[in-house]
């Protein structure tokens, strides 16, 4: 089997939603310290619902295929499913990543939470800080 899925290449060569918001009303950013790879979620949301996502990310292959698969699956969704979305998810609508790659993964998660809490912050929205736990960073 070869190491990366169809999917995952499809992403990787051909981003979705790949750019920035420049009025967006929730940013997340997150890196991991070990590998170096920085990754940048950007949210419109109207009515509870995430209207437009876009992403930036300086990272390697499974890191931009993440991210650009990550958007697809939270735009147009409401912001609780949003912050529901898990790395593994990610990595099953990518047809998988390898073991040494899940972490690539996480990043997405990550980043998404990170900008939805951007958004609760701006817009004074209660929340239970238990729903932003501190992410491993893990190779
Ligand atoms: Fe670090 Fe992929 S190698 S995000």
């Amino acid at each position: 089997m070869a190491l990366y899925s169809e999917k995952v290449m499809d992403h990787f060569r051909n981003p979705r939603n790949i750019g920035i918001i420049e009025d967006a009303d929730g940013i997340g950013e997150v890196g991991n310290a070990k590998c170096g790879d920085i990754m940048k979620i950007y949210l419109k949301i109207e009515d509870d619902v995430v209207t437009d996502v876009k992403f930036e990310t300086f990272g390697c292959g499974s890191a931009i295929a993440s991210s650009s698969m990550a958007t697809e699956l939270i735009k147009g969704k409401p912001v609780s499913e949003a912050l529901e979305l898990s790395n593994k998810a990610v990595a099953e609508a990518l047809d998988g990543l390898p073991a040494h790659k899940m972490h690539c993964s996480v990043l997405a998660e990550a980043a998404i939470r990170n900008a939805v809490k951007d958004y609760f912050d701006r817009n004074g929205i209660t929340y239970d800080p238990e729903l932003f736990p501190e992410v491993e960073e893990d190779h």
